[in-house]
């Protein structure tokens, strides 16, 4: 490519209120002081001109988990009309939690999970402690923690997700996560790039409609030979064509003192760079290599 690249670095619009993303600022900072022409942009921001810009990086899109559909149907016109990282295809797949299952069809250890699309009878554990939590999610909105037996919070917690269009997920609570927290492997440009560990952010009998705290107690970590390998595998095993630029795998201690993922990340991961400063020259490498 010649002259200086023009990337859009993607995000929402944070309407009048203060913007959430830590990342932006310092990477939209970064790749200019290496030359780009960089620009932050909220995705739905219709007077934007995707083509005008050589690559189009998703940022922290954070208001596409309940506008879904809207969003994947951007990535896609994104992605014909400019370079998109992730790829829509990436955008699409991780969407929709529902990938949890091909990884564990794929012997990626994942945490135990069942779905219920609306209109399907829930069936609920009546033997332990469980999450209930929307397929589409970010920010642990619409995500309840139930005592075993309970029930009638938790249908009226799904009857609410399901009326929104939801699938429910139905997953045992992994009280690993209070001992060991949940680690957050960040990979760019195909390598780890660092990683993190958080607080559990469900506590006892937390109702799905509270506010959460994302990410508490949030501090650096160096992972173990154990949790890379489950990060690779589930990173192998995603669909063929789909290579993403940029990935995180939450991952949390299963009640066989492994690790499972609790999520892959694909989309608008937060990438911590305040807690990792070094790791920004990298980014911004992955970043310029990616504009081709
Ligand atoms: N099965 C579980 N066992 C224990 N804790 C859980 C479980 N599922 C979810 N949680 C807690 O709820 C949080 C949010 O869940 P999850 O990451 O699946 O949803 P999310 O909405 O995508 O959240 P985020 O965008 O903050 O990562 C997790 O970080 C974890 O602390
Ligand atoms: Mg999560």
């Amino acid at each position: 490519m010649a002259g200086t690249p023009r990337i859009a670095v993607v995000t929402y619009d944070a309407r009048g209120e203060e913007h959430k993303d830590r990342d932006l600022p310092v990477l939209v900072r970064a790749l200019r002081d290496a030359g780009a022409d960089a620009v932050a942009v909220a995705w739905d921001d219709p007077d934007v001109d995707w083509a005008a810009f050589d690559l189009a990086l998703i940022r922290s899109t954070w208001d596409y988990s309940w506008r879904a559909e809207e969003f994947t149907a951007w990535a896609e016109r994104c992605g014909k009309a400019t370079r998109l990282a992730n790829p829509a295809g990436v955008v699409r797949w991780n969407a929709d939690k529902r990938y949890l299952g091909r990884l564990a069809e794929a012997a990626v250890p994942v945490v135990p999970t069942r779905f219920f699309a609306p209109g399907d009878p829930l069936d609920l554990p009546v033997d332990r402690e469980y999450v209930v939590k929307p397929a589409s999610g970010a920010g642990a909105r619409y995500a309840a923690r139930y005592p075993a037996g309970e029930r009638d919070a938790a249908v009226r917690q799904a009857g609410r997700m399901h009326a929104e269009g939801f699938t429910v997920m139905v997953q045992p609570y992994l009280t690993g996560i209070d001992l060991h927290g949940e680690r957050a492997l960040q990979f760019f440009g195909g390598r780890l790039l660092h990683a993190s560990v958080k607080g559990a952010v469900l506590a006892p009998g937390t109702p799905y409609d509270a506010d959460k705290v994302a990410h508490p107690d949030l501090r650096p970590w160096e992972p173990t030979a154990a949790e890379l390998a489950v990060a690779e595998r589930a990173l192998a095993a995603l669909p063929g064509d789909a290579q993403p630029l940029y990935a995180r795998v939450d991952l949390v201690t299963g009640p066989d003192g492994e690790p499972c993922v609790m999520e892959l990340e694909l989309i608008e991961p937060n990438l911590f760079l305040h807690l990792h400063p070094v790791s920004v020259p990298a980014v911004v490498a992955a970043v310029l290599a990616a504009v081709g």
